[in-house]
């Protein structure tokens, strides 16, 4: 083992370009409200680097973005209150130790790459992080106080941050207007693991003013979620009972309608475009209108076979929306939300809209010729009103 001083440790990490983070942990007086552990990372905003420290207190966890030359006083600060350290960097990982006469022992493990490769797999590199206890996770019971996911949330724990990876890079695409609160919309949220996550993200972590509501048809499940966003201290995200189809939905920014079933997504995808949204994300489910309409000569070697023809419909429902949305104004994609092993529901219609509208005639030839191939008449172009 190399010993090294405070100064030489410090230098070293904030060279190193690829430092994966630093845990800081260990108080040296046990208070109830006093910080007991802090994670950093690096993180990028609009092109400038930050750090993000997560402070956690008692059962909360804060959130502090921290300039690159601020950094070094902080970790000092902290060390004035925290005994251990691990700075886990590319290439090692150094231990830090403060005995109590307040002497700091550094010492430089061997075969850190191993280690690092193994809290890489661990924590996948998550826009949340395992470890750390994050109030809203812990409240729909997706972590138990520690900040460790729960065995049976593990998918949705990842499902939430694959999600917010496309929602960030997504948001780059639209402009959003600095003086007003970005207005997020969460159409058919259920249990709002998702709707939660993203709040949390955007204004807790990312410091944005976001006006967030999440709707749905169940009222307990509604009650329930509001109490824990009164309880998360959440002031901008309320939840309202209702139906997609009635919910009078003014302009708005962003419209999300995660596993809204079947022709609930064409309901709010409509209201989306109506509302004038600027993105919509949409992971479609149980698309089974088609299925009872879909026919074609040329694919009946296809169509003969239940499975076949049930998957067929749910893909040539999605393709109509997509063309559909193309013909309103609106850049649209299918991703894979996330790998299909975990979930069959995996695909995610993402629509940006345009600035000036593109190839109108060519997406309504398009879409009217899928049409009349497989002989359907699809909710969505009933719902915009649209007769092609
Ligand atoms: C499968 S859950 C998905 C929940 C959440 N969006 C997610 O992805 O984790 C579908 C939710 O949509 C709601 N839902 C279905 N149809 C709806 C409608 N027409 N109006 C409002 N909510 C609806 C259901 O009550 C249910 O909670």
């Amino acid at each position: 083992m190399t010993q090294i001083s405070l100064h030489t440790l410090l230098d070293l990490t904030f060279q190193d370009a690829s430092l994966h983070s630093i845990i800081l942990s260990h108080p040296s007086k046990k208070e109830k409200k006093g910080i007991s552990k802090v994670t950093i990372r690096p993180l990028i905003i609009k092109n400038k680097k930050f750090f993000q420290a997560s402070l956690q207190k008692g059962a909360q966890v804060f959130h502090e973005n921290i300039e690159f030359e601020f950094i070094k006083e902080k970790i000092e600060n902290w060390l004035m209150i925290l005994r251990e350290g691990h700075f886990y960097l590319s290439e090692s990982t150094y231990l830090l130790w403060k005995r109590k006469d307040g002497t700091i022992i550094i010492s430089q493990k061997g075969s850190e790459k191993k280690i690092l490769k193994l809290q890489h797999n661990r924590t996948k590199n998550y826009l949340f992080q395992e470890g750390v206890p994050y109030p809203f996770f812990i409240a729909l019971k997706v972590m138990d106080a520690k900040g460790r996911v729960l065995a049976d949330k593990r998918d949705k724990f990842k499902q939430v941050n694959r999600f917010l990876e496309v929602f960030l890079d997504s948001l780059k695409e639209i402009n959003l207007d600095k003086d007003k609160p970005i207005k997020i919309v969460d159409l058919g949220c259920g249990k709002a693991y998702l709707t939660f996550a993203l709040y949390h993200y955007l204004s807790e972590i990312l410091h944005l003013d976001v006006a967030m509501t999440g709707i749905d048809l169940k009222e307990e499940v509604i009650t329930l979620l509001n109490q824990i966003s009164r309880d998360c201290g959440y002031q901008k995200l309320i939840f309202k009972t209702g139906s997609i189809k009635e919910y009078p939905l003014e302009r708005i920014d962003i419209v999300i309608a995660l596993h809204a079933c079947n022709i609930a997504t064409d309901h709010a995808l409509a209201k989306a475009v109506n509302a004038q949204a600027k993105m919509i994300l949409a992971a479609p489910c149980c698309q089974h209108e088609l299925l009872n309409q879909v026919d074609s000569s040329t694919l009946s070697p296809l169509l003969k076979h239940g499975i076949l023809k049930e998957r067929f419909a749910a893909l040539l429902t999605d393709a109509c929306r997509a063309t559909l949305l193309d013909c309103v104004g609106y850049k649209t994609q299918i991703l894979e939300f996330i790998d299909a092993g975990s979930t069959p529901k995996n695909l995610l219609i993402k629509a940006i809209k345009r600035a000036h509208d593109q190839d109108h005639l060519q997406n309504r030839e398009q879409y009217a010729q899928l049409k009349k191939s497989f002989q359907i008449s699809p909710t969505l172009e009933k719902l915009l009103h649209l007769n092609l």
